[in-house]
């Protein structure tokens, strides 16, 4: 056997093994967590020390099955989740997109679910009512509304009396309008810290107790843009980066108490997130009321009325398929040992990097070619076609 690993057969049955045991952690790690758990601890490690010991004889086989199954064990340690069991999770903004699809996939895993919608009344909540089980109920929960919270802590506290608060995902959030930082109304500024920022906080307070009996899981619902600066989403952005600083350091002050907190960072899915075409009217209207003379002539009305196309591009570059997501959430709430953040979703992490290890004018150069638009502003066009004649 080993005049076997001396040969270019040896060798390629070595490559051959190396790919596999990548292609393990690959499924592993693509797979939902609970189906991937099932593969990898019964089936593959018996047939990957198989393909060891045939490849390499029985000693340097061994040795490298032992080194392959402790890298193993450890990514795996990583992924090991806790039983469901009757644990509570309460979601805001359930009406619509993630929430809602997140209301529906803890349900059907077996968690008791506190659906929190910003309109009890609403199609989003009845769908909620008429599909889950009878666990899970609906609570009105505008996130902006105190009076509202508390309301809805004292309903959540009454039903979990003996068994506790396990989790919350603090998941409602709005996009505002994507426009130049510098055309965003104040209004659209404090609107989204208002949703983004201080009614994740004040959600978070007001539930914090009962997570502490718990020693359960905070899960914030950020963004990409709430981790790397992305043209047109100051606002937005801003909110969101707050939202992810407040998460880093109630991870960091809560550990004390055994609470996991976790950020997620998703790229675009396609959800209800960029509105309807009447808001986006009354934004863009908003919009141009506030701007200054000489802004609004530097820009130009074809500039400005053109921004609304952000929108019609957006579901475009969105992913329509919203697992990435819920699977990250779940791992958050469930493993035992949660990543402190999770960038679900296309590029996500790559943009992440490129921002975090490349110097800023190559991540500037870069957003700037990825997100390129036609559009340019008035003032700016006439100056490049005078420097053309
Ligand atoms: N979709 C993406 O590509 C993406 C990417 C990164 C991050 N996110 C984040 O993921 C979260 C979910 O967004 P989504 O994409 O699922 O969009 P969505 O479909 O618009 O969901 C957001 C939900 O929050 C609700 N909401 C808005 N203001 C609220 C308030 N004051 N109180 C309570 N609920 C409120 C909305 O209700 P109405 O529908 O009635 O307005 C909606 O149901 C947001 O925080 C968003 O920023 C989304």
């Amino acid at each position: 056997m080993d005049a076997l690993t001396s040969s270019p057969l040896g060798w390629l049955c070595a490559g051959v093994t190396a790919l596999f045991g990548v292609t393990v952690l690959y499924v592993a790690k693509r797979s939902p967590v609970e189906k991937a758990n099932v593969l990898v601890w019964r089936v593959l490690p018996a047939l990957l020390g198989l393909l060891c010991m045939a490849t390499l004889g029985a000693g340097r086989g061994l040795v490298v099955f032992c080194a392959a199954c402790l890298i193993f064990s450890m990514y795996l340690g990583s992924r090991a989740l806790l039983p469901v069991g009757d644990k509570a999770v309460l979601i805001t903004g359930s009406d619509t997109g993630i929430g809602h699809a997140l209301a529906k996939y803890l349900d059907n895993l077996g968690f008791v679910v506190f659906a929190g919608v910003l309109n009890k009344d609403g199609p989003g909540a009845e769908e909620l009512r008429r599909t889950c089980s009878q666990r899970l109920s609906v609570l009105q929960l505008d996130i902006t509304n105190v009076t509202q919270i508390q309301e809805a802590y004292l309903e959540v506290s009454e039903k979990v009396q003996n068994t506790g608060l396990w989790g919350v995902v603090n998941n409602a959030g709005i996009l505002g309008f994507p426009a130049d930082g510098e055309l965003l109304p104040m209004s659209m500024y404090r609107q989204c810290m208002e949703v983004n920022f201080f009614g994740a906080v004040e959600v978070s307070k007001i539930f914090l107790p009962l997570l502490r009996k718990s020693q359960g899981r905070l899960v914030n619902m950020s963004s990409l843009a709430g981790g790397i600066p992305l043209p047109r989403l100051a606002a937005y952005g801003a909110s969101k980066a707050a939202l992810s600083m407040f998460s880093g350091v109630m991870r960091q002050e809560l550990s004390k108490w055994g609470i996991k907190v976790a950020a997620i960072h998703p790229s675009g899915f396609r959800t209800g997130i960029q509105g309807t075409f009447d808001l986006w009217v009354k934004q863009e209207k908003e919009l141009m009321e506030n701007l200054p003379a000489d802004t609004r002539q530097d820009y130009g009305e074809d500039y400005l009325l053109g921004l609304k196309s952000y929108f019609q591009r957006m579901p475009m570059s969105c992913d329509a398929d919203l697992s990435p997501v819920l699977t990250a959430i779940l791992h958050a709430l469930l493993a035992e040992r949660p990543h402190g953040l999770y960038t679900p979703g296309k590029g996500a992490y790559m943009l992440l990097c490129i921002f975090c290890y490349f110097p800023l004018w190559f991540y500037d150069f870069f957003i700037s070619k990825m997100l390129s638009s036609e559009s340019v502003p008035r003032a700016l066009g006439t100056e490049a076609e005078s420097k053309n004649l």
